[in-house]
């Protein structure tokens, strides 16, 4: 594996487990030094200690305080910091009819407002004066759900198109004030994680599908490369973003999903 991160210090939000773990796993094997943070403080700590030098913290990306403990603690710990990805989320599978509140101001809350304070923090130390201070990259996870327009997740597309929309006001902030950071998001397809596997049960128990299987069949008839994504697709796409063959990619969102959502 190349070094293309070499001497990156990056800080991953969902990273205990699924695509967070598996953009981890990418990014040291490309040379980063990475910082796990989880509201999963036990998973967390035994999947930093699988992947080569990386940490752990305790984060709620809902909560603005510990997004600031959390990134003063990487700053310190890896030496500085010139990678946040983004990717804490929650999906609630539900019809717009059965509408719970708190099912969509939990996804809001985590990931949207989430993005939103990661982007904060990223941006207050890595731009100049900041405790790094010199620049970098934010990748924000959002998903193939903010491209179509699939039955029983609208909740969970709408705050995934607001993560799009975010992403390019916080890449013409962060370049009309000289912060250094270029800022994209990706699109991944279905992968078969906790979230995605969850998404195929529940789609056909409200009777979208006449089984999971039913539901990934359908999945891949809309996706021309004829597959599911898996986890290293997508984490390949964030060692690209995170690194310097992205350089003058800036403020876009990225499809990694087979073609699905074209
Ligand atoms: N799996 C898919 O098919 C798919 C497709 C497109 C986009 N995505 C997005 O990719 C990201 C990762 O998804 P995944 O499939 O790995 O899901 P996952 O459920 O396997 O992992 C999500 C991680 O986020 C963490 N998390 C949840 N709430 C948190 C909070 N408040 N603070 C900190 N961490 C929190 C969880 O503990 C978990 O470790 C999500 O943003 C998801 O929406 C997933």
């Amino acid at each position: 594996m190349s070094e293309q991160l070499a001497g990156r210090r990056v800080l991953i939000t969902g990273g205990a487990r699924g695509l967070g773990a598996g953009m981890a796993t990418a990014m040291a094997a490309a040379g980063a030094s990475v910082m796990l943070a989880d509201v999963l403080k036990d998973v967390g700590e035994q999947t930093a200690a699988e992947i080569p030098g990386a940490r752990f913290v305790e984060l709620d990306v809902t909560d603005d305080a510990q997004w600031e403990a959390a990134v003063a603690h990487t700053v310190t710990a890896l030496g500085g910091l010139d990678v946040v990805v983004n990717n804490a989320g929650v999906e609630v599978t539900s019809l717009i009819v059965d509408t719970e509140p708190d099912d969509v101001r939990r996804m809001l809350e985590i990931n949207l407002l989430g993005t939103m304070l990661g982007l904060k923090h990223a941006f207050r130390a890595m731009r100049p004066g900041g405790a790094a201070g010199h620049g970098g990259s934010v990748i924000n996870i959002s998903s193939v759900a903010a491209t179509i327009a699939f039955p029983a997740i609208g909740g969970y597309s709408a705050t995934k198109s607001g993560v799009d929309r975010l992403t390019r006001v916080a890449a013409m902030e962060s370049g009309k004030l000289g912060y250094g950071v270029r800022v994209n998001c990706l699109y991944p397809g279905l992968v078969p994680t906790d979230m995605g596997v969850k998404l195929a049960v529940e789609t056909s128990a409200i009777g979208l599908f006449e089984s999971p299987d039913a539901a990934v069949g359908a999945v891949v008839e809309l996706t021309p490369s004829g597959r599911l994504a898996e986890v290293s697709d997508i984490a390949d796409a964030a060692v690209f973003l995170a690194s310097d063959a992205s350089r003058f990619v800036n403020g876009v969102g990225l499809p990694v999903d087979g073609g699905m959502g074209m």
